[in-house]
């Protein structure tokens, strides 16, 4: 598996990605080992500040698991040796979870081994989306939380909806904070306990090309 790896890696050198042997690899323990986020990446923060915006139209170009992983790592990755997170939180609950629904189905990320799990194969993506442009993006991050403040849940998640959307900015990503998802269905199909509530969600996806 690593010959076949190295083999798409090279080809990825002429513009082919080796996403999809990431990919592959992944499905046979059914985790996705993402590849660790480049923290040099994106442009300076004031010039990403300026760019931020929400955008609703999408292309068909897919994310890359680079891209995906620095979004996540963004949204609440694990950015300091004492496992603190990329957003504060609350007591330092680290409430917040963030799952990411695609083509493939919805995955659970795990901030502190950097992978995603398969929690529903089914695309997600068109039932839980309210407003059709939606269904044109490449990635809906939905994020959870089960702070039994909901006010600080949902500060946590606006918190990671923030930085995700300032990493869309400097890598020239489209992305728009949703509101209008359907909730129960979420919690549903996401296999999320009693106690545990959607907060808010996130369409990503790259720009149309002029
Ligand atoms: C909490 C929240 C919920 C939102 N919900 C939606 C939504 O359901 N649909 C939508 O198209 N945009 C939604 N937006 C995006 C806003 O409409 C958008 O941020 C606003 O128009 C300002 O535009 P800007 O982000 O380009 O500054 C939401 C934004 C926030 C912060």
């Amino acid at each position: 598996m690593k010959k076949v790896m190295m083999f798409l890696c090279v080809l990825s050198l002429f513009g082919v990605p080796c996403t999809a042997g990431a990919q592959e690899e992944s499905n046979e323990s059914g985790t996705i080992y993402l590849p660790k986020p480049d923290t040099k990446t994106g442009m300076p923060l004031m010039q990403a500040l300026q760019n931020r915006q929400t955008h609703r139209e999408f292309s068909v170009r897919k994310i890359s698991d680079q891209n995906m992983s620095e979004i996540l790592w963004a949204a609440n990755g694990v950015n300091r040796e004492n496992g603190k997170r990329t957003i504060p939180t609350a007591r330092d609950s680290r409430d917040l979870k963030v799952y990411v629904i695609r083509q493939g189905g919805a995955f659970f990320y795990d901030p502190e081994n950097n992978t995603l799990t398969s929690v529903n194969p089914s695309a997600l993506i068109y039932a839980a989306a309210m407003q059709d442009y939606v269904k044109q993006a490449d990635a809906l991050l939905v994020f959870v939380s089960n702070n039994k403040n909901h006010e600080y849940g949902a500060m946590h998640a606006g918190s990671a909806y923030q930085n995700v959307g300032l990493y869309a900015a400097s890598v020239g990503l489209n992305n728009v904070v949703l509101g209008s998802i359907d909730k129960d269905l979420l919690h549903k199909e996401l296999n999320l306990k009693d106690d545990e509530y959607v907060v808010i969600a996130q369409a990503l996806g790259w720009p149309k090309t002029k």
